[in-house]
Formats: structure tokens, sequence, C-alpha cells
């Protein structure tokens, strides 16, 4: 018998992306059903939300009880406590078999927190990161904005991405810095970021600067980051426009610092769909299929 999975939000952008996903997978027999905001969703073995935080918050107790498991893209559950919250390279193994819920993180932190999964062995204390944002980041209505001349997001740079809170961080700011101390297990890590939406329809870019516990030996890391599954090193420049639709995250214009030889200095870009999103989903589902369905 095949596995069901069902995709709630199969018009959005991670929907639609999670669609093709999902027919990706090759080792066992799935049944891929999409679903949007009218339907009733029948039982099945994995539901996907791909909602925004007030629907997913609203679907999951309907959900919960009609799945064997439930992926969560948004970011409503993805600070509670005992609700994994996964990068499979990094933390299949968060998974058990009494899990129900499994959040998948935000766009922007998965990129960053592979970056410093691979700078394991250099122990990173502290991250300063700028984001470039692409417009499908915002969904769907945001990506109308694109080109809409009279919009702020039209051919320009807004330097904050969703609410501003009381202490002047945006909310996104803020998911960086708790997603990546819960993915890396890392409570102590410094984060210091700066969210900006830019002009590009699909591929988030990061500029970082990462302090490191021991000094960083560039040849050493750029092996490290070559030889990381799910990461490419680049000794060219990338831009966001030549990583569309690929899986790995790109890392180029890597340097040393001028001040510290215990930082290290990298630019970042990655598809924000597919291993920001709907990718690093499909690699969710095949955790659960090999090792629970
Ligand atoms: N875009 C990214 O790069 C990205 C990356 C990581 C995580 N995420 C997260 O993934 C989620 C989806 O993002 P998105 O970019 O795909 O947003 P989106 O393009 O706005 O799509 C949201 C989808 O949710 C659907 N929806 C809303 N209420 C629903 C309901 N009650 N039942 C079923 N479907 C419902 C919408 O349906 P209609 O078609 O009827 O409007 C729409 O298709 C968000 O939580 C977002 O934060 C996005």
């Amino acid at each position: 018998m095949s596995i069901k999975i069902s995709i709630i939000g199969a018009n959005g952008m991670v929907g639609q992306t999670m669609q093709k996903e999902l027919a990706r997978i090759k080792n066992k027999e799935v049944e891929v059903l999409a679903f949007s905001r009218s339907d009733e969703i029948p039982p099945c073995d994995i539901a996907i939300l791909c909602t925004d935080d007030s629907w997913s918050e609203k679907l999951y107790p309907i959900i919960k009880d009609k799945a064997k498991f439930v992926i969560d893209m948004s970011a409503k559950y993805r600070q509670a406590e005992g609700i994994p919250l996964v990068i499979p390279e990094i933390n299949a193994d968060a998974i058990t078999k009494d899990t129900k819920l499994i959040a998948s993180p935000n766009c922007t932190t998965t990129g960053l927190v592979m970056s410093l999964n691979v700078l394991e062995k250099y122990q990173p204390q502290e991250v300063f990161f700028s984001s470039y944002q692409a417009m499908s980041g915002g969904g769907r209505q945001m990506l109308e904005e694109l080109d809409n001349k009279n919009s702020i997001y039209h051919k320009n740079v807004v330097p904050t991405i969703s609410t501003t809170l009381e202490n002047g961080y945006c909310k996104e700011e803020v998911k960086c810095i708790e997603e990546t101390k819960k993915i890396l297990n890392m409570p102590n890590i410094i984060v210091r970021p700066h969210t900006a939406r830019v002009s590009v329809e699909t591929g988030h870019s990061i500029f970082t600067s990462v302090r490191l516990n021991k000094t960083a030996d560039l040849e050493d890391i750029k092996n490290l980051f070559n030889s990381y599954t799910g990461m490419k090193f680049s000794d060219k420049e990338i831009t966001p426009k030549e990583i569309v639709g690929k899986d790995d995250v790109y890392i180029c214009r890597l340097r040393g610092d001028y001040y510290d030889d215990k930082y290290v200095n990298y630019f970042i870009t990655f598809d924000n769909l597919l291993k920001g999103a709907s990718l690093n989903a499909r690699q969710i589902v095949e955790v659960l299929l090999e090792k629970f369905l």
C-alpha cells in the first residue's frame, strides 16, 4: 500500500514546490494529495502544513488526529518545547517514534545554520550576518509586489522583514537568533542578524562573519564546505540568479578577517523555496519513511 502524504496550502509558493519535491521520492511508493482551504482532509500518513502561523495554529488540532505525522512549515511551533526543529543533515535524530509534529525552520536560518554546522570543529562563538531575502520568501502576495511599480518592494532594498518588535528587531531576526540556537543545540551562541528584503524573485543570500574559538584555516574550511552533503563551495562569485532550482547551499567569497585570525567571512546563497522550505520538508519525509513508516 502506498504512503499517503497530504499537502495543505497546496496553491501557495511553498505548497507548489512541495508537490514537485515529493514527486522526487524514490524508495517508497507515495501518493501525494493536494488540498486548498475549503477541502476536507482525509486520513493520511503525513500531513504537511504549508500555511501561515495563524492557519497552522488553527489546522494542527484538526490534522493531528488524521495524520500519523505532521510537518509544519510555519513559525508557529518552531520554538515550542518538545517539538523538533529539523534540518535532516544536522539533527534528524531529534525525530523519534513518539514525535507527532515536526517543524521545518525559517528559510534564512536554514542556509546560515548549515554553514555553521560545517564549522563545528572550529567551535563558532558568534555570528554576524546581513541577509538579502527574495520576494518569494514572503509568499505569493509578496511576490506580486515585485512588478508593482507603486510598491516599496519594486526595484528596492527594504531593511526589515515582517513586523518590527518593541526592541527594534524584526520578527525575522528573532527567528534567526532563536532557531539557530535550537537546531544547533548551542544555547550560548551569539547571533547578530540584520535582515532585508531585496527585489530578487527567488534565492536568499547572506553575508556572514563568524567568530571562532580557533584560528581559521581557510583551505581546510573550503574543503569542509565542499565535502558537506548539501553544500557547494565556489572560488568564483555565485549569485541567487544562478542557483534558482538547485538543491545545494552555495558558499563563495571565503575570506579571513582583516584584524583577527579567529574570524571567517563568506557569502551564502540558496533557493529559499527548496532547501529553505520544500526540499528540507522532503528530506524530513524521507527520514519518516525510512525509520517509522
Ligand atoms: N516562501 C518561502 O520561501 C518559505 C520558506 C520557509 C517557510 N515558509 C513558510 O511556509 C508557509 C507557507 O508560505 P508560502 O510562501 O507558501 O505562503 P503563500 O504563498 O502565501 O501560501 C500560503 C498558502 O496557504 C493557504 N491557506 C491559507 N489558509 C488556509 C487554510 N485554512 N487551509 C488550507 N490552505 C490555506 C493559501 O491558500 P489560498 O491559495 O487559498 O490563498 C496559500 O495557498 C508560511 O508559514 C511561511 O512562513 C515559506
